[in-house]
């Protein structure tokens, strides 16, 4: 570790007339936290704790739309609207106040959008061509729509300089402005389609507007696929070649590289990618591009840890890197390094549960830091109680590791009851899948700061409520977790084994096997994955219109990759209604009945082997047992958790203890929802 007065991610940076604190950045990502199109207090507190926590600039928005026809997909900032100057200034000033630069990325996003948002005004493109990702049919955009929207940009620029951002990046990976250079989306036979130069002819024209309008004090960039990777495309000497000539036309200060193409999921995995992938993929291409041009080269895909972009940065390959999601997973990454605290730094697993969530549920949260983007409720630095009591947290999956970290942090005295000889609940499960293993990055740092922390955790103790109430504790916190639930069938669950046997390794299917996926998420997907991965024959079967209804995107590229590479069959909108052994003769084979809720046709299926995910049910004896002893039975106070006040129901005035349960002892959830239980809770213990 390089001591901060020389460590190459320390060192300051002029990007032409502004001065960098050091070279660590946060990349354009649009969390989709907007309100009505404005980065209210949500979206300013989320930008303003990576300033806090020494980042040397914060990308803001992320596709922040210049016009009204570029429908926001993804919660998108409405640049085009001049009520957002005042927003813009709260955030700006604030994030400088803590001695971080911030910009915004401006974009039309052309064909990447649906026509059923916000105004329903139809989508534009260069040409009439479908994107595969966000499937909207644009009309080919006419003259005035050209005419029109480089107006736009350089309106929405100068609403931002007037915001006090210090520059704005312009938006060029499967946007209108790239969509009208790269061949694959450009068919025009007017003066934007056919030659470089006339493709190139709508981006000159968008930056040439910017810099007249916000003029050489202000930054101007673009983030820019240098090579899309797909045939027919904007190949590495073409990209040069544009990044050359927009360089040699003095349009651009920087550019901020992207390599790859992103008008489908499987290849958006290759420019942003998920766990179970190379770290840095694309680092020494932009390398490349840094050794081909003047500009300041920014660049961020994956450089999760502090070590790789200690690397990018010491080795040349960049003049400042991003590490985006990793400010998600820690916001204070930076002031931990110069702190000499590296190691306290909560790692980004790569789970991307983040990116997923922008268009599963409409705001992007790290799976295993709840604080994230709750800036306002949640906290990052867990403040100190005003008195210490004496905690007993029982189970060390994700849930009760968090509630012992921050009752930790609190200054409580904390001990840790865990039935196996190990620490992760769950997750250790879902990281036997070793596409998945990163997930243990969950565990192992909360492992460490409990160490850091003097928190006691005892392995291989299986407690009932006479062992908890023997520690005297003031608080229980109950997180056991859940068992795999059987799966409802009208006959022979007794011949099926459960996806967590799989995950586990107890059982390994062979033959023909059928996965009855009665819960769509990763649980079923990642031992189905595993199933086909190890050579069975392989038949999905699920009642849901979709494979894999609660796992986003980004996320169901692997598993689509494994079942089309494995050939598995998969069979939506049916159920297994029971599972039979075959009649002597059969060799142990099993005849599986199928229906649906949809018709009462039936079908059968002959197989060797019958898995079965149909969710989790809490394992809630414990929390049952301890119940009568406690002071409040129990009963958690919404409203006290809710506004961040302590608990304080007393309903068995000779309880011994608070009683709280956590996670999934309450109900099957996921991680986040667990890790989200602990920290509302124990912050106010
Ligand atoms: C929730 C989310 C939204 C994103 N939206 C955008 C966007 O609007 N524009 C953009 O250029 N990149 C966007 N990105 C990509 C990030 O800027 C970054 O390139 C990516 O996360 C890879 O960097 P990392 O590995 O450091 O996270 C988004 C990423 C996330 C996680
Ligand atoms: S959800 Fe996963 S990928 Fe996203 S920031 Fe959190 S740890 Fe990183």
């Amino acid at each position: 570790m390089a001591a901060p007065s020389d460590d190459p991610l320390l060192q300051p940076f002029a990007l032409k007339h502004l001065t960098l604190r050091n070279r660590v950045f946060s990349s354009s990502h649009e969390p989709a936290y907007s309100e009505e199109g404005m980065p209210k207090d949500r979206y300013r507190m989320y930008h303003v704790e990576k300033a806090r926590g020494g980042i040397g600039m914060t990308m803001t928005a992320g596709s922040a739309v210049v016009a009204e026809d570029s429908p926001p997909a993804f919660g998108n900032l409405h640049a085009y609207d001049d009520a957002i100057v005042p927003w813009i200034r709260r955030m700006t000033d604030e994030v400088h106040e803590h001695g971080a630069a911030c910009m915004i990325q401006l974009t039309h996003l052309g064909r990447r959008t649906g026509w059923d948002q916000d105004d329903w005004l139809p989508v534009v493109a260069p040409s009439a061509l479908r994107e595969p990702a966000h499937r909207a049919e644009p009309k080919e955009a006419e003259d005035w729509d050209i005419d029109r929207i480089v107006g736009q940009y350089a309106d929405a620029a100068a609403r931002m300089q007037a915001g006090g951002m210090d520059g704005v990046e312009v938006e060029a990976y499967g946007h209108l402005l790239d969509q009208f250079w790269s061949p694959l989306t450009n068919r025009r036979t007017d003066d934007y389609g056919g030659s470089l130069e006339n493709r190139l002819r709508f981006a000159v024209r968008v930056l040439s507007g910017i810099r007249d309008r916000t003029g050489p004090g202000f930054l101007v960039g673009i983030r820019m696929a240098v090579d899309e990777t797909v045939a027919g495309g904007i190949d590495a000497t073409a990209g040069l070649e544009i990044l050359a000539r927009l360089e040699a036309d003095g349009l651009i200060d920087f550019v901020n590289v992207i390599r790859g193409y992103i008008a489908d999921d499987p290849a958006l995995v290759e420019v942003i990618p998920i766990h179970g992938m190379p770290s840095a993929p694309h680092l020494d291409f932009a390398g490349r591009v840094r050794s081909a041009t003047g500009l300041a080269v920014l660049h961020a895909s994956k450089v999760d840890d502090v070590a790789t972009a200690r690397h990018a940065i010491r080795e040349g390959k960049v003049d400042l890197v991003g590490m985006t999601r990793a400010h998600l997973a820690d916001p204070h990454i930076v002031r931990k390094i110069i702190a000499g605290r590296e190691a306290e730094i909560r790692p980004c697993v790569g789970a991307t549960y983040c990116l997923d969530r922008i268009y599963d549920s409409g705001e992007a949260l790290c799976i295993h830091n709840a604080a994230t983007s709750r800036e306002a409720t949640m906290p990052h630095v867990i403040p100190a109680a005003p008195r210490s009591r004496r905690v007993v947290v029982v189970g060390a999956g994700p849930g009760g590791l968090e509630a012992a970290r921050v009752a930790g942090e609190r200054g409580h005295q904390v001990i840790v009851l865990e039935a196996m000889p190990w620490a992760g609940g769950q997750i250790r499960l879902a990281a036997r899948n070793p596409r998945r293993r990163d997930l243990m990055g969950i565990v192992e740092w909360r492992v460490g700061e409990l160490a850091r922390l003097g928190v006691e955790v005892r392995y291989d103790v299986i407690a009932d409520g006479a062992d908890v109430a023997g520690l005297e504790p003031d608080v229980v916190i109950v997180a056991t977790g859940a068992q795999p639930r059987l799966s409802e069938l009208e006959g022979g669950g007794d011949h099926v084994v459960s996806s967590w046997d799989v995950l586990g390794g107890d059982v390994t299917p062979v033959g023909e096997v059928l996965f009855y996926d009665d819960n769509g998420t990763h649980s079923a997907m990642s031992a189905a994955e595993m199933i086909a991965r190890s050579g069975a024959r392989l038949e999905i079967v699920t009642p849901e219109r979709m494979l894999g209804i609660e796992v986003g995107g980004m996320n169901h590229v692997p598993y689509a990759r494994a079942f089309n590479e494995t050939d598995t069959r998969i069979t939506l909108n049916q159920r297994v209604l029971a599972v039979h052994a075959e009649p002597d003769g059969g060799k142990g084979r099993l005849c599986v009945e199928i229906g649906s809720d949809a018709s009462t046709h039936r079908s059968v299926r002959h197989v060797d082997a019958v898995v079965v995910d149909s969710g989790a049910a809490a394992e809630d004896s414990l929390y049952r047992e301890l119940k009568p002893s406690s002071s409040n039975l129990g009963a958690v106070d919404i409203p006290a958790l809710l506004g961040g006040r302590p608990q304080s129901v007393m309903t068995n005035p000779d309880g011994r203890f608070q009683l709280f349960r956590i996670g999934d002892a309450i109900a099957n959830r996921n991680i986040h929802a667990a890790i989200y239980d602990a920290l509302r809770l124990l912050k106010d213990v």
